[in-house]
């Protein structure tokens, strides 16, 4: 069954099929969402912060935490802060899969 994401701040909605990762599913839908690497999960530039739904998103596999590791890094690197972890749980959305309905922020989405 699919699960609905929503995106701020663009306001973009679209339906996440089983077993599919919310990047797959926007591409799948015609939404531009940012990516250098196209979806395999090296360039972490699809990187988003879950608003609200947390609990309905897939766990942290290994390969994942190793770029939310190095997102982190950069982000202190740069301006001395968490960065976008600050928000919220942050997440590659080339490796979050949802079964719930779940808000994201990522601009450049549309
Ligand atoms: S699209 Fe490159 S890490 Fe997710």
């Amino acid at each position: 069954m699919a699960a609905r994401v929503a995106v701020e701040p663009s306001g973009v909605e679209f339906d996440v099929a089983d077993g599919e990762t919310v990047f797959e599913a926007a591409r799948r839908c015609g939404v531009r969402w940012p990516t250098v690497c196209g979806g395999v999960g090296s360039c972490r530039t699809c990187f988003m912060v879950v608003v609200c739904g947390s609990q309905f998103c897939s766990a942290i596999d290994d390969w994942e935490a190793e770029g939310l590791a190095d997102l982190a890094t950069v982000a202190v690197a740069r301006s001395g802060t968490a960065g976008p972890a600050a928000a919220g749980p942050v997440r590659l959305a080339c490796q979050t899969r949802i079964r719930g309905p779940v808000t994201v922020r990522k601009p450049g989405v549309r």
